[in-house]
């Protein structure tokens, strides 16, 4: 392959991340062909391993949740990149000679060049040692094919984010920072720019005009698990809305690119994120509802309540659900609501985003001749549906007129009869070409805590009192259908 020789570094290479999401998807890429020709991967972690056990380590993760079965040929080809296995202090300055170091020896090894990639999979609370740690030991900016990954959580608010983009920015430049939304690597959320910027049908009919209201749902079904320690700080609302269902909203709602070059696509979505109206204080609660589980019943076994989940605190005020009333103030979507809802113990696992029409303007048939009377829709499916459908009236045979609603359907799988990447693949994929497309830039990172912030603020200083306020289970508390019934709407469960 043309790609440039790349060194991926991994911090925390023997924690979850690297475990579940890293090496699965490094394998795969692998196992496809789609990494460069000079590669090699350096593992970074406090864990005392030998190499040998590094290496066994990954393949569990590849056996385990890789998304291709293993085998034995591929993988070979892929473990003899695991070539380096630190074991040491993340943070300490020796960490960052003995891997300046390891890059100059590529470097020299493959003729000159050799870019760096170092991924953070650890704690937040070590991305500015790291980054601090890089920078002494020349191995920021002034390398210029260089480049660091951060995860979420990127700040817990609007003046830690802010803190954080400050200190990597004085080792990296800002083309240099790959911040990940995992959901951006998602198949289905990219097909929704194809859908809207490759088509004729669509883009004529996506403003004000025709479209009543926007609905986006991020279901699971999985509790918080064993996360417990890191959700308790976080909240669904820091957890899922502040990104993942702000980026949906953002793909939804963004003004045409002029081109798919990374600034271009991020400056579109940017914007969304600027024209979002503010959440005054004082509307909070007419705008934001919040839920805790307590304990139900998922898929027919029962489960416990958040508050007795391990980690987590007996009386815990966290929230595990978010529904958010959202506006756009610009030409596009002046007063079209955007109904944002996530939560964890839901009754379905399912992410999709429907899209509201208006009624017809004028309704030529009896109301005799219509079966279900509902103005059409179209549901973009996520996941675990990976799916297009559109919804529409039409005629019932018979000799009589009688409208009825139907489906047209398009199956991502049906259509292509191939499994979709996973999202962790697209996006090492994406860091390796150094194409920051499908990744938070300081702005947009900043514009969404921003938003959130007064939500955080209004809610800390307001403990719920209703708390649990759903079961494990159901579609969420109460207060998240009134906040859509007052506009004589409801979410909609299909
Ligand atoms: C993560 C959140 O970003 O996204 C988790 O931290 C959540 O709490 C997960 O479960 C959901 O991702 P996906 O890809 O399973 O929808």
């Amino acid at each position: 392959s043309s790609l440039s020789p790349t060194v991926l570094v991994i911090f925390g290479a023997a924690g979850d991340l690297a475990w579940r999401k890293i090496a699965p998807a490094l394998y795969s890429l692998s196992a496809e062909g789609w990494l460069p020709e000079k590669f090699a991967i350096i593992g970074v972690d406090r864990k005392e391993m030998t190499k040998e056990e590094f290496i066994g380590h990954l393949r569990s993760g590849v056996e385990s949740f890789c998304r291709r079965k293993l085998d034995e040929a591929s993988w070979s080809t892929f473990a003899a990149s695991l070539s380096q296995y630190h074991s040491g202090d993340l943070t300490h300055p020796d960490t960052f000679e003995v891997l300046a170091k390891a890059i100059g020896d590529f470097r020299q090894q493959w003729g000159g060049a050799a870019n760096p990639v170092f991924y953070l999979a650890t704690s937040p609370t070590l991305i500015e040692a790291i980054a601090t740690g890089l920078g002494k030991a020349g191995l920021g900016r002034n390398i210029p094919g260089s480049r660091i990954v951060v995860e979420k959580p990127f700040g817990r608010d609007l003046a830690s984010a802010q803190a954080l983009n400050r200190s990597l920015a004085e080792v990296f430049a800002e083309k240099q920072i790959f911040r990940i939304d995992h959901y951006l690597g998602k198949e289905t959320v990219q097909n929704i720019l194809a859908l809207r910027f490759g088509n004729a049908w669509f883009e004529p009919i996506w403003d004000r005009r025709y479209i009543d209201s926007v609905q986006i749902t991020v279901a699971e079904t999985i509790g918080v698990e064993q996360r417990g320690g890191y959700y308790e700080h976080a909240g669904a609302l820091r957890d899922m809305v502040q990104n993942h269902l702000f980026q949906l909203l953002c793909i939804v709602a963004m003004e045409p690119p002029v081109s798919f070059e990374a600034e271009e696509v991020r400056n579109k979505k940017t914007d969304v994120l600027h024209a979002i109206r503010p959440f005054p204080t004082e509307a909070v609660h007419r705008l934001a509802v919040r839920g805790q589980y307590g304990a139900g019943w998922v898929h027919g076994q029962h489960v416990p309540a958040y508050r007795s989940e391990p980690d987590v605190s007996p009386d815990s005020k966290m929230e595990s659900f978010v529904a958010l009333k959202v506006f756009v103030d610009n030409w596009r979507w002046q007063d079209v609501p955007f109904y944002l809802r996530t939560g964890k113990r839901m009754a379905q696992r399912v992410s999709q985003i429907v899209i509201n029409l208006r009624p017809v303007p004028h309704q030529a048939f009896p109301e005799i001749a219509v079966d279900q009377w509902h103005p059409n829709r179209m549901i973009l499916h996520i996941q675990p549906k990976e799916s297009i459908l559109l919804n529409f009236q039409a005629k019932r045979p018979g000799p009589t007129i009688r409208l009825t609603p139907v489906d047209l359907h398009f199956s991502y799988p049906d259509a292509f009869k191939t499994e979709s990447p996973e999202a962790y693949e697209t996006l090492l994929r994406d860091v390796i070409l150094g194409d920051g497309t499908l990744f938070m830039r300081a702005d947009q990172v900043e514009a969404a805590w921003s938003l959130v912030d007064p939500i955080l603020q209004v809610w800390e200083s307001n403990p719920p009192t209703d708390f649990p306020n759903y079961s494990a289970g159901s579609w969420g508390p109460e207060a998240a259908q009134v906040l859509i019934a007052r506009d004589g709407k409801s979410w909609f469960e299909g």
